[in-house]
């Protein structure tokens, strides 16, 4: 489970003027829900995602996964998740295989286990024909089961996916959310962002609305539907931004 609580991550721009990059985000994230964080471009999405799993420290707040604090427990949280970055980086020179080992040694996953779970994560997530080939040959789909695999290679039960399914096909995509779909199923905690409307309204149970590192709104799409009267989900979208800096205008 995750718990975000006033999460805040403050930039120093160049000009020497503050950036909120995540403005007092909390929420929670329990097992067995998919949780979409969903936001345009820069609304905070990465970097929120990026304080979760510890590679940046938050500037105020802080969040527990599976109940352990990010800043006192950072070694248990990172034993307790996996995450999926854009930009995760794979050895062009090693194979698919290797590349999934490594990882898994790096998380002290016994060697007799990693072989099964490759397997596994290898039906799951359709790899078998290039588990042996070199990273350098993989197209930009099997580069990103690759990257998925080896970011849940030790079975964490917290998995943090951000946009995994960005710049890839019908067929890979529909892959990658089936996948997602069975960890919840198997009760794993998900946090999936997209800044795709469609795309969240299918996989969420629950959605977490950000723009400009602030929530706009928090619930499902059929709640959103009620709240609003809407239906469209791009209207629904907009209405929430310009509520919210409506509401921003009559406080300054
Ligand atoms: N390391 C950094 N230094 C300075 N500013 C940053 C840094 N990382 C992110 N930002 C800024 O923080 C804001 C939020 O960026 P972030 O990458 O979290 O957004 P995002 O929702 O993931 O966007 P996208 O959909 O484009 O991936 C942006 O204005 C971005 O320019
Ligand atoms: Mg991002």
């Amino acid at each position: 489970m995750i718990v975000a609580q006033n999460l805040t991550k403050v930039f120093i721009q160049k000009d020497g003027e503050k950036l909120y990059a995540v403005n007092n985000l909390s929420f929670t994230a329990d097992k067995g829900e998919i949780v979409v964080l969903l936001g345009v471009n820069g609304a905070g999405k990465t970097t929120c995602m990026r304080m979760l799993s510890t590679v940046l420290q938050p500037t105020a707040g802080t969040a527990t996964v599976e109940g352990f604090d990010l800043k006192n427990d950072s070694q248990k949280v990172r034993a307790n998740l996996g995450f999926l970055s854009g930009d995760t980086g794979l050895y062009s020179r090693l194979t698919a295989r290797e590349v999934i080992t490594y990882f898994a040694r790096l998380y002290d996953v016994e060697d007799a286990k990693i072989k099964s779970r490759i397997i596994e994560l290898a039906d799951l997530l359709d790899m078998h024909d290039f588990l042996d080939k070199k990273i350098d040959f993989l197209s930009t789909g099997m580069k990103q089961k690759v990257s998925i695999a080896r970011s849940i290679i030790h079975d964490p039960p917290v998995m943090i996916f951000d946009e995994p399914t960005a710049g890839l096909d019908i067929l890979t995509a529909k892959n990658i959310v089936s996948f997602i779909y069975k960890c919840k199923k198997d009760g794993k905690c998900v946090l999936f962002s997209t800044h795709i409307m469609r795309e969240a309204e299918r996989i969420a149970d629950r959605i977490v609305m950000i723009h400009e590192g602030k929530i706009l709104a928090e619930g499902s799409w059929d709640e959103f539907k009620q709240e609003t009267g809407m239906h469209d989900l791009d209207d629904i979208f907009i209405h929430f931004v310009t509520k919210t800096r409506e509401a921003d205008n009559e406080l300054q």
